[in-house]
């Protein structure tokens, strides 16, 4: 199994969401962030002047998908989140090594 975190634009969340549940992807988390990456936040709001280091609101997507899916999810987030602007976002991914369902106790990839 493997963790994708996808950190993206807030008005590309609900493409991006559409764009999962067409390849049957069911369980995510979704957590609102705020981060900055390498312009440090400023020049996506302002341009030609300095600022101070801004936190800017972005979206966290975190999926827990088979191995077997995980190259194809991440090409759906990119397609869905890309703009081709500063800001767009990134994906990190990171091997799990359990999962288990509350409910049932069942574990493993069939609780995905
Ligand atoms: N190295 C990192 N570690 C953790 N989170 C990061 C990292 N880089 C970026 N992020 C997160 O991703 C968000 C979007 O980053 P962003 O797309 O601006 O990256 P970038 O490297 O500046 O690329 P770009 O030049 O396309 O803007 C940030 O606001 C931050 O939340
Ligand atoms: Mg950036």
């Amino acid at each position: 199994m493997k963790k994708i975190e996808a950190i993206i634009q807030p008005h590309k969340l609900e493409e991006a969401k559409e764009a999962l549940k067409a390849i049957g992807i069911d369980g995510m988390t979704v957590v609102e962030v705020r981060g900055h990456g390498r312009q440090k936040g400023h020049k996506e709001i302002y341009r030609g002047q300095e600022y101070q280091v801004d936190l800017l609101p972005k979206i966290k997507l975190e999926l827990v998908v088979p191995d077997a899916r995980a190259d194809e999810v991440i090409r759906t987030l990119v397609a869905a989140a890309r703009s081709g602007k500063i800001g767009d976002g990134k994906i990190f991914t990171c091997p799990v090594s359990s999962a288990l369902r509350i409910r049932t106790g069942e574990s493993g990839e069939g609780v995905l």
